[in-house]
Formats: C-alpha cells, structure tokens, sequence
C-alpha cells in the first residue's frame, strides 16, 4: 500500500492545499500514515512569510534527509510559498528533495507521480485553479473555498506577491459549481480564501465582473449553506458594499479580519499600506455603523525598520481605541527580495521583542474586555466535537468566530443555541438552550 504523509506551514491557504493534496493522493490510491516515518511519500507544506517559517522548515527537513537516508525508496515533496521562492534551487541545497512545487500546484505532484519518474521535477507555474480536486475536509460540514490566487499589492516586507504572482479571480461560475456540490456533500460553513479576499474580481472583464459584495450574495443564495466567512480582506478595499452585504446576507458571518499592520501613518506609508491611521480609522467606524455588533481581527507587524517609540505608541493606541475581538501579533522579519528587507534601520531584536510584550499585553486585556459583551447573550454555535480541555463538554463556535466550551448534548455539525456565562481574551463558556425554534410561543 501507498502511503503519505503531510506537514503543513503558514496560512488557512496552506491549509487548504493540503487538504486538495490529500484528496488527489487518495483518489490514487495512497493511504495517510499516522507519522513520517512511517510514510512512503513525504510532504512538506511550506511558507515563507517569516523568518521562523524558514527555520522551523530546516528542522522538518533535516528529519526527512536522515529518512530518506535509511529509506532511499522514500519520495520527499516540498510544495508551497517557500518552494516556490527557491524554484529549482531546492534541489541544489536539498539534494534529497524529489519533487517540488509551488503553491496550488497539485496537479504538478500528481504528474510526477503518475509517470514513476526517478528525476527530481520542479512545478512552479500557476496553470489555473485546481478546481475539481476532491478536498480531504477535516471536519465535514466546513470548507475552504478559494475565490483568488495571488495578489497585486506591493506591500513593502511582504515576500508574498513574489511566491504567489499577480491576482487572479476565478470565475463565479466556477465557484458557485464548487459551493453548491459542497451544500450537497453536507458542507454548511464556506470560508472564501484570497490574499486579498475583497479585491475579489477587479481582473475579470467589465462585462462578466461581479466583486467581492456581488460574489458574497451569490454565496449566500446557495441552499444549505449556513455560515460564510472570508480572509484575508485589505482594509483598502473594505468598502461599504462589503461591509453592507456583511450586514444584510444572512450566511455571512459578522466577524471582519482587517490587518492594520501598524498604527502609525508613517510607517504605514513606509509599507506601503494606501491607508493612513485616520483611514483605517474610518473603515473601523463604518463597519461598526452598518453592523454594530460585527467582531473585528487584525494583524500587527512590530518593529518595522524605522519604528519609533513614538510610532509604536500609536500602534498601541490604535488597539485600545478599536478593541481587537483578536489580534495576529508578528516581529518584524526581513524577507529575501523585499523592498524593507534592503532598509537599513533596523530595530534591534531585544527592542522588538520589548515592544511585542506590551503590544500583546493590551491586545489580550483589549480582547478579554470585548468577549464580555457576550456573557448573558444566547449566541448560535457550530458544533465542532468534543472541547480539547474537558471531553465531558462540546466545542463550537459563534458567528463572531470566538470558540465556546459549552454543556449540553449536540452533534458536530449542528447549530445549537448556547447561554454564554463566561469570557476569557480567547474562549467563551456557556450552556446549551432551546433553540429559539422550539421554545413554547408566549401568549
Ligand atoms: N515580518 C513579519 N510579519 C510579516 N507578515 C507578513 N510579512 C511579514 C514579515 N516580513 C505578517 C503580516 C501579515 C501576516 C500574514 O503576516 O501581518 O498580515
Ligand atoms: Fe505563508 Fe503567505 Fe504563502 Fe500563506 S501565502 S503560505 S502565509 S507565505
């Protein structure tokens, strides 16, 4: 028997690879080894946003090196963005490496195996979406769903447009095809992926265009279909359409990811954001018009070359003014090839990682403080399974995206409504009701 095994780095896009990864290998005929070495076909899954990305990957590697030396029956793939930025140069620093590919390039490692070739082969091109892929889901009623690959931003410490190219929307049709056999196939919660979600269409010609507000509506039609999520969006592009369609379409959920990166205008600029605080500002005060209650997420970048003491309080300001429901926190790490990479003020380790501890302080008091907003509020949650701290209680989570451990029977994959009687930064805790449905109508 075939077997495989996969580690996977970096974003929910990654994650999705992987899991289209896993669906293509067992329609070949390869079963999921419980561990590396016990697999005939090794995979790593890889990123390269940061820095700890790359090193955490050599450490993967260098296990992989020593299996294949045991074992030279053994085949090691390595796909993704940091594939993709070396090119062939992986096999030249990693002669054990068999196969490489870039992101989204399944079709590529399926080729590779089905010629049995003894040669290393690199696929790097992107040659359209692999559509009809069959994902291997980890949970059942939830999918990935990617709308876009690649992106046109510039922004300056991102190697990102450079591993996965310009931006390309796939096609409604295409996309609704895949969202109605997901309804079909018990699917009830679709997360939309892109780099840059809400640009979501600018490349289809004028007259088959529909954008990210239009998209999120067909989506939302589709029968069966529960919840909808989507990320990463770029706050440039939330713009009131969006966020309108966030307040009226039932399925999406409200909950906005909107990565500020940095709270100083200065710096934004440095980075090449198009948006200043006040900006940022603005777009984070429309969305709580249109949709009150809508939780917000961000990302931060700390020390980026040039932040000063002073750009840095206003980063810290920016999140005790918004209020995060969560945050993303990152040191700043030089990446190959990027504009920032080549500045030369950099900020010293111990005053980023100074920085980072009290960023990440406020951000958790910040977010403790949101989530008591929903203590004494019966919330909708989607069964996930059992809670990973207590198997006597069930895991789910709210439209906001917050987890709750909750008391109660359910299933995974149900809808349940829960009584929520405590918050933390990160988890709710509460028990299970009638759902509003069945509750006896008062005369
Ligand atoms: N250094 C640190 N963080 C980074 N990110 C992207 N590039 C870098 C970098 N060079 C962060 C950004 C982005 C998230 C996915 O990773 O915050 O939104
Ligand atoms: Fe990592 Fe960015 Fe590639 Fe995702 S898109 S895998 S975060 S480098």
């Amino acid at each position: 028997m075939k077997s495989y095994h996969i580690t996977t780095f970096g974003c929910q896009m990654n994650e999705h690879d992987s899991e289209r990864i896993k669906g293509m290998l067992e329609s070949i005929g390869y079963i999921e080894a419980s561990s590396r070495d016990k697999a005939g076909l090794i995979i790593f899954n890889t990123c390269s946003v940061r820095e700890s990305a790359d090193s955490k990957l050599m450490g993967h590697l260098g296990d992989a090196k020593r299996l294949k030396r045991e074992d030279s029956s053994k085949i090691v793939g390595v796909g993704g963005c940091w594939s993709q930025s070396m090119k062939n140069d992986v096999f030249d620093r990693f002669p054990f490496v068999d196969v490489a590919f870039g992101p989204g390039q399944i079709d590529g490692l399926a080729d590779f195996l089905a010629t049995d070739s003894i040669e290393t082969r690199g696929y790097f091109e992107f040659k359209g979406f692999p559509a009809d892929l069959p994902a291997k889901r980890k949970l059942q009623f939830q999918a990935w769903l990617q709308i876009s690959q690649g992106c046109n931003s510039v922004c300056s410490y991102c190697i990102v447009p450079s591993t996965r190219g310009r931006e390309c929307s796939r096609s409604v049709d295409e996309i609704r095809d895949e969202v109605e056999s997901l309804a079909s196939d018990g699917v009830r919660q679709v997360t939309l992926l892109g780099q840059n979600v809400n640009s979501y269409g600018r490349d289809i010609p004028a007259g088959a265009r529909v954008d990210f507000a239009g998209l999120l509506a067909v989506i939302d039609g589709i029968d069966g279909i529960d919840r909808v999520r989507f990320t990463s969006p770029h706050p440039k592009d939330m713009h009131k359409k969006v966020v309108e369609a966030v307040a009226g379409l039932s399925s999406v959920c409200e909950h906005i990811h909107l990565p500020i990166q940095s709270g100083s205008s200065d710096i934004l600029k440095a980075m090449k954001r198009t948006y200043d605080r006040r900006r940022f500002m603005d777009r984070v005060a429309m969305i709580r018009e249109i949709v009150p209650d809508c939780a917000l997420s961000t990302d931060i970048i700390v020390g980026f070359p040039g932040e000063t003491e002073e750009d840095f309080k206003q980063t810290m300001d920016v999140v005790d003014e918004v209020g995060f429901d969560s945050a993303y926190t990152f040191i700043y790490s030089p990446r190959r090839g990027t504009e920032a990479s080549r500045l030369n003020n950099q900020v010293p380790f111990e005053v980023k990682r100074e920085r980072m501890k009290r960023l990440v302080d406020l951000v958790q008091r910040r977010a403790a403080e949101c989530s008591q907003r929903f203590v004494g509020r019966k919330m909708e949650v989607l069964v996930e399974g059992p809670s990973r701290t207590d198997k006597s209680k069930l895991r789910g989570r709210i439209r906001h995206n917050k987890t709750v451990n909750f008391e109660g029977e359910a299933s995974p994959g149900d809808l349940a409504q829960v009584e929520i009687r405590g918050a933390t930064s990160t988890t709710l805790t509460g028990i299970k009701v009638a759902s509003p449905a069945l509750e006896p109508v008062s005369q």
